[in-house]
Protein backbone atom coordinates (compact mmCIF):
# COMPACT_ATOMS: atom_id res chain seq x y z
CA UNK A 1 0.00 0.00 0.00
CA UNK A 2 1.25 3.64 -0.85
CA UNK A 3 0.28 6.84 0.07
CA UNK A 4 -1.83 8.85 -2.48
CA UNK A 5 -2.16 12.66 -2.56
CA UNK A 6 -5.94 12.32 -3.02
CA UNK A 7 -5.89 10.63 0.68
CA UNK A 8 -5.29 13.71 1.88
CA UNK A 9 -7.48 15.82 4.25
CA UNK A 10 -6.82 19.21 4.62
CA UNK A 11 -5.74 18.69 8.25
CA UNK A 12 -1.76 18.43 8.62
CA UNK A 13 -2.02 16.36 11.93
CA UNK A 14 -4.43 13.87 10.67
CA UNK A 15 -2.73 13.71 7.41
CA UNK A 16 0.82 12.89 9.17
CA UNK A 17 -1.10 10.04 11.53
CA UNK A 18 -2.45 8.97 8.32
CA UNK A 19 0.40 8.42 6.27
CA UNK A 20 2.41 6.43 9.08
CA UNK A 21 -0.69 4.40 9.22
CA UNK A 22 -0.32 3.40 5.09
CA UNK A 23 3.39 3.06 6.30
CA UNK A 24 2.81 0.21 8.82
CA UNK A 25 -0.08 -1.69 6.36
CA UNK A 26 2.70 -1.48 3.51
CA UNK A 27 5.07 -2.55 6.07
CA UNK A 28 2.52 -5.62 7.28
CA UNK A 29 1.82 -6.67 3.66
CA UNK A 30 5.46 -7.29 3.39
CA UNK A 31 7.17 -8.94 6.68
CA UNK A 32 8.50 -12.03 6.39
CA UNK A 33 6.83 -14.37 8.35
CA UNK A 34 8.87 -14.31 11.30
CA UNK A 35 7.67 -10.41 11.90
CA UNK A 36 4.28 -10.19 10.92
CA UNK A 37 3.27 -10.55 14.92
CA UNK A 38 5.93 -7.34 15.57
CA UNK A 39 4.24 -5.67 12.45
CA UNK A 40 0.79 -6.50 13.91
CA UNK A 41 1.80 -4.87 17.36
CA UNK A 42 3.03 -1.72 15.76
CA UNK A 43 0.36 -1.24 14.01
CA UNK A 44 -2.11 -2.12 16.77
CA UNK A 45 -0.33 0.58 18.91
CA UNK A 46 -0.47 3.26 16.18
CA UNK A 47 -3.59 2.42 15.06
CA UNK A 48 -5.29 2.64 19.16
CA UNK A 49 -3.45 6.29 19.27
CA UNK A 50 -4.61 7.25 15.80
CA UNK A 51 -8.24 6.46 16.56
CA UNK A 52 -8.23 7.96 20.38
CA UNK A 53 -7.40 10.79 18.50
CA UNK A 54 -9.77 10.97 16.10
CA UNK A 55 -12.59 10.38 19.04
CA UNK A 56 -11.06 13.39 21.25
CA UNK A 57 -11.62 15.86 17.88
CA UNK A 58 -15.04 14.92 17.86
CA UNK A 59 -15.63 14.94 21.34
CA UNK A 60 -14.02 18.86 21.68
CA UNK A 61 -15.87 19.84 18.65
CA UNK A 62 -19.30 17.53 18.90
CA UNK A 63 -19.17 16.10 15.72
CA UNK A 64 -22.77 14.82 15.21
CA UNK A 65 -21.63 11.03 13.60
CA UNK A 66 -19.63 10.67 16.66
CA UNK A 67 -20.88 6.95 17.71
CA UNK A 68 -21.01 5.58 13.68
CA UNK A 69 -17.63 6.77 13.23
CA UNK A 70 -16.26 5.35 16.70
CA UNK A 71 -18.41 1.83 16.57
CA UNK A 72 -16.40 1.67 13.10
CA UNK A 73 -12.75 2.23 15.01
CA UNK A 74 -14.01 -0.20 17.50
CA UNK A 75 -14.78 -2.67 15.19
CA UNK A 76 -11.15 -2.18 12.95
CA UNK A 77 -9.50 -2.31 16.49
CA UNK A 78 -11.14 -5.38 17.94
CA UNK A 79 -10.02 -7.32 14.56
CA UNK A 80 -6.36 -6.06 14.81
CA UNK A 81 -6.38 -7.47 18.30
CA UNK A 82 -8.34 -10.80 17.08
CA UNK A 83 -5.86 -11.38 14.27
CA UNK A 84 -2.91 -10.70 16.24
CA UNK A 85 -4.17 -13.39 18.30
CA UNK A 86 -4.36 -15.96 15.66
CA UNK A 87 -0.75 -14.95 14.33
CA UNK A 88 0.20 -15.96 17.63
CA UNK A 89 -1.09 -19.21 17.42
CA UNK A 90 1.19 -19.49 14.30
CA UNK A 91 -0.72 -18.55 11.66
CA UNK A 92 1.01 -15.41 9.76
CA UNK A 93 -0.11 -15.50 6.61
CA UNK A 94 -3.38 -13.80 7.97
CA UNK A 95 -1.17 -10.37 8.38
CA UNK A 96 -1.03 -10.16 4.36
CA UNK A 97 -4.63 -10.98 4.26
CA UNK A 98 -5.41 -8.50 6.94
CA UNK A 99 -2.60 -5.81 5.43
CA UNK A 100 -5.36 -6.02 1.71
CA UNK A 101 -8.10 -5.75 3.73
CA UNK A 102 -7.25 -2.80 5.72
CA UNK A 103 -6.31 -0.76 2.83
CA UNK A 104 -9.51 -1.11 1.18
CA UNK A 105 -11.15 -0.07 4.52
CA UNK A 106 -8.81 2.82 4.61
CA UNK A 107 -9.73 4.63 1.58
CA UNK A 108 -13.50 3.89 1.79
CA UNK A 109 -13.00 5.24 5.67
CA UNK A 110 -10.81 8.49 4.83
CA UNK A 111 -12.71 9.36 1.99
CA UNK A 112 -16.18 9.30 3.99
CA UNK A 113 -15.63 9.39 7.91
CA UNK A 114 -12.68 11.12 8.23
CA UNK A 115 -13.07 13.46 4.96
CA UNK A 116 -16.77 14.77 6.89
CA UNK A 117 -14.90 14.88 10.26
CA UNK A 118 -11.85 16.87 8.75
CA UNK A 119 -14.22 19.17 7.16
CA UNK A 120 -16.36 19.57 10.66
CA UNK A 121 -13.13 20.64 12.41
CA UNK A 122 -12.42 23.23 10.22
CA UNK A 123 -15.52 24.54 10.65
CA UNK A 124 -15.59 24.91 14.03
FE1 LIG B 1 -11.52 7.66 11.40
Amino acid sequence: MEWKEHYAQDHAQMDETHREFVALVDRLSRVKPEEVVEALEELLAHTGQHFAQEKAWMEMSGFPPMLCHVDEHARVLDSLEKVLAMTRQNNPGLGRIVARELEDWFIQHAATMDAALAAHLRQV
